[in-house]
């Protein structure tokens, strides 16, 4: 359980010897990671300094009494967290000291719900986005070069019977079938079972958001949210009327449980929990699984209907992607929501929710919100996925992305003042900085706007000020000189934001 301020589990050996094995540990977590937390711990405290070479697989599983496949992954898991690096033939060796910045403090206060009002910052914000040739730092999107974009214009134009229907007909449906199917398939093998029909294609995961919330709340009622949380979230939630209640949120873990355990306690008072478990947006955390099945079991005891937004989810870097929460429902109290906005078109603008218990108000709500989505876009997505290379495509996205978090977060290392801390992402590609409290991110937007460089300021990922001295960095574009110097730029303004 995500419980911040808890000591943690795992005891700390002076010697090389790892001490205690995984089997002596009462937690539940997965014996790679409780593995990589020792051994992150080692190097923390510089049993392993810099440079050092840590001991083998073979060694480290026989040390432990665990596989080899179990010594690798916690290998593999901390060389994501950039904490370690594999070097041919010659074993893992701890990165240079340089890498080691802090990660963001956790917030540990939920305050009182708040209305919303940030609309008018956001779209001041977003609408720069759109001026030419800025360096983009700030919105969420990779470099369109990483997207399959011939392949997918190649099947958009196949001049076969299905395409000329769609283009040619008014699509009902709430999904077009091939496509339905397509998602089905791939969530069961992360133990989320549904039926084709408990899918309803969208206009991206923003329009099944949308659905989710105006079919569980209205007008007044207060939606439980991450701090900090995506700002598109926020926004939903100010045009509906809504109020959010912020609940503490780690840049590693997660929600806090015990926090949202205590803000739901009194009884109707939260109508719906938004929440992303897998990759959130903007810390990039991932919750345990151990945490993912408390709080659908815990939503579920006290009613309150849980949105998961699982559009990261597929860009999780290790081998196989954390189970989303869905896969704990038991009573269709979750609905889940996603897209391929971030992983193979954000041009086609399709996304999906498998709505739950609410799946006769949400086909009710889209019908009337925009009938059906486009199904030339569905089709060309669903043979994508259904002709292969949608898994090849994705290992590669990842790799991509991991590098570029890594060299941006080097670059940020060197240029960004003292007492910077940042976050670790082990999957997507977005960074979330702490700089000095006096520097203001709004402020420095519009220094590096006019300098030719976008960035997303952290005030807009919060009802309250907390995060005024926050900044989300977009980690998904190539890695070019231009970028480096940008990023140079950056930590230059932010310092002079400080004086
Ligand atoms: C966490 C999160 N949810 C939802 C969305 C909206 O997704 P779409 O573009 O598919 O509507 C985004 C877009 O950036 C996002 O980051």
């Amino acid at each position: 359980m995500n419980a911040f301020n808890k000591p943690s589990p795992i005891p700390l050996p002076a010697t090389f010897n790892l001490g205690e094995t995984a089997t002596d540990l009462e937690d539940a977590t997965p014996r790679y990671r409780q593995l990589a937390a020792r051994l992150q711990q080692l190097i923390e405290q510089g049993a392993f300094p810099s440079g050092s070479r840590l001991p083998s697989v073979r060694m480290l599983a026989e040390q432990e009494q665990s596989s080899p496949v179990t010594a690798l992954t916690a290998l593999r898991y901390l060389e994501n967290l950039g904490l370690i690096e594999a070097r041919p033939k010659s074993g893992y060796y701890v990165r240079a000291k340089s890498l080691l910045l802090k990660e963001p403090r956790n917030t540990t206060v939920t305050e009182a719900a708040s209305e919303v009002a940030l609309s008018k910052t956001i779209m001041r914000v977003i609408s720069a986005a759109s001026r030419p040739n800025l360096v983009q730092l700030g919105a969420a999107s990779p470099n369109h070069v990483l997207f399959p974009v011939s392949r997918l214009r190649k099947l958009l134009t196949a001049n076969n019977r299905t395409m000329l229907e769609a283009i040619g007909n008014y699509d009902m449906s709430m999904g077009h079938p091939e496509l339905r199917t397509q998602i089905i398939r791939r969530y069961a093998h992360y133990s989320v079972l549904l039926k084709p029909e408990e899918i309803i294609v969208t206009v991206g995961a923003m329009e099944a958001l949308n659905l989710c919330l105006r079919a569980v709340t209205q007008r007044g009622d207060t939606v439980a949210v991450e701090s900090p949380i995506y700002f598109g979230i926020l926004q939903i939630i100010e045009s509906l009327g809504l109020k959010a209640l912020e609940i503490p949120t780690s840049a590693r873990d997660g929600i806090s449980v015990d926090a949202l355990e205590l803000a739901t306690r009194l009884k109707g008072q939260v109508k719906a929990l938004i929440i992303m478990p897998t990759i959130q947006n903007p810390l990039s955390s991932v919750m345990s699984d151990s945490d993912k099945q408390y709080v659908a079991e815990l939503m579920e005891e006290r009613r309150i209907p849980i949105i998961e937004d699982d559009i990261y989810g597929e860009l999780y870097f290790e081998h196989h992607r954390p189970r989303p929460l869905k896969a704990w429902d038991k009573t269709g109290n979750v609905m889940l929501c996603s897209s391929f906005t971030k992983t193979i078109a954000p041009g086609f603008r399709i996304g999906w929710v498998a709505a739950g218990r609410w799946q006769q108000e949400i086909t009710h709500l889209k019908f009337t919100s925009s009938v059906a989505t486009t199904s030339l876009y569905q089709i060309a997505l669903a043979r994508f996925m259904e002709t292969g290379g949608y898994d090849h495509h994705l290992r590669h996205l990842r790799e991509a992305f991991q590098l570029q978090i890594r060299r941006v977060s080097e670059a940020i290392e060197r240029y960004f003042p003292r007492g910077t801390c940042l976050s670790r992402p082990r999957g997507g590609y977005l960074l979330w900085v702490e700089l000095p409290k006096p520097c203001n991110t709004l402020k420095l937007f519009d220094l590096a706007l006019a300098a030719g460089i976008f960035t997303m300021p952290g005030c807009l990922f919060s009802t309250s000020e907390r995060f005024d001295h926050h900044l989300r960095i977009n980690c998904g574009d190539l890695w070019t000189p231009q970028i480096e110097h940008a990023l140079k730029q950056l930590g230059e303004l932010s310092q002079r934001c400080m004086e």
